[in-house]
């Protein structure tokens, strides 16, 4: 049985075929930084025509690849994201499933992030706590078992991959910052400048980085002025305070809820400082997708709507939305 994964939530355009039998078969990405880079975030209007341009090429290519005419189910990104990107998408699947006569299965793009180590070699078993961290989202969820997810944590203010691209931005470095402010940091002391680890003394498990976003703006400012401004130095001690907030309420949280499993996802994931930081500081397992899965794809929609078989739908209705909370998903009936 093989579905075909959808992305078009934001600015990237992800394609995928996955059976429930062999596994990943074949995927494929573009991606639009290029074409936002100009503007220093994406642009929704040519996010959703890029993606109008690049979608059906890309399908063709993996069923190419696959070896396949058509899969036996579609499943795509219905939301949360850019409304006219996720029209994209669903109107593709909608459109594609009536010519193909095969059902699909609207994906929340959250839940395809946390599965997204499901494609991996050794995925987790439940139960487990998932840190969830993108350019839109920070979340802490206890995940008993597929759909019974309870939302522990979220920010008050900036996701924290908002709060690196934003950083990024005020070093100079061009869009998305994350990647690059990462690779700066490689260079710097992460000592050099004592900025605050938001919410570590509160209870709870939100997060908040408004206020190491302007304890960092107020040092750059400083530095600037004094002609002392060491780049390098920044990144390093940001992507420190940062990593350690994390890391800090990711490892309180599994304890506290009696989870010995952590599973890292999102655009963040890829962090290498995180990656390493958690792995060394938890003392349980922890799980994340390969690199190139942790950034938005094809993959990890076609391996949610492959877990989530029973809720296809007859390609009728074009079901998006931009906004959509990943508590709010039930419990699917199992796949025999
Ligand atoms: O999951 P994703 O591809 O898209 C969303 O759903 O938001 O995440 C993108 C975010 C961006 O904010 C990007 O700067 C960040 O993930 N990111 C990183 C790294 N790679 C991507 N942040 C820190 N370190 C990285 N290595
Ligand atoms: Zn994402």
């Amino acid at each position: 049985m093989n579905i075909l994964g959808i992305e078009t939530s934001c600015d990237e355009t992800g394609v995928a075929l996955y059976s429930r039998e062999r596994g990943l078969i074949a995927h494929a990405l573009h991606s639009q930084v290029d074409l936002h880079a100009v503007y220093g975030g994406v642009v929704p209007e040519i996010a959703s025509r890029d993606h109008v341009r690049m979608l059906l090429p890309l399908i063709r290519q993996v069923l190419g690849e696959a070896g396949i005419a058509k899969p036996d189910a579609i499943a795509y990104t219905a939301g949360p994201g850019l409304i006219g990107a996720l029209m994209v998408g669903g109107g593709m699947a909608n459109g594609l499933g009536l010519a193909w006569g095969c059902p699909v299965i609207p994906v929340h793009h959250m839940e395809g992030h946390l599965l997204a180590p499901m494609l991996e070699d050794d995925p987790p078993e439940f139960p487990f706590l998932a840190l969830l961290v993108s350019g839109g989202h920070t979340m802490l969820i206890a995940v008993r078992a597929l759909g019974d997810y309870r939302l522990l944590g979220t920010t008050l203010d900036d996701a924290v991959g908002e709060a690196f691209d934003k950083t990024a931005k005020l070093l100079g470095l061009g869009y998305p910052g994350g990647p690059a402010l990462a690779a700066l940091a490689e260079r710097g002391d992460d000592n050099a400048f004592a900025f605050p680890r938001p919410m570590l003394q509160k209870p709870g498990f939100d997060f908040s980085f408004s206020g190491l976003k302007t304890a960092v703006m107020l040092e750059v400012r400083k530095a600037e002025a004094a002609g002392v401004l060491c780049r390098e130095d920044v990144a390093a001690s940001f992507q420190r305070a940062a990593v350690d907030t994390l890391v800090a309420r990711a490892i309180k949280a599994a304890r506290s809820h009696g989870l010995g499993r952590i599973v890292v996802a999102g655009g963040v994931g890829a962090n290498k400082l995180l990656r390493k930081e958690i792995a060394e500081r938890f003392d349980g397992s922890v799980f994340y997708p390969r690199m190139e899965f942790c950034t938005d794809n094809g993959a990890m929609i076609a391996v949610a709507g492959a877990l989530r078989l029973t809720e296809a739908v007859p390609a009728d209705e074009i079901r998006v939305q931009s906004r959509w909370s990943i508590a709010s998903l039930g419990v699917p009936l199992p796949v025999q």
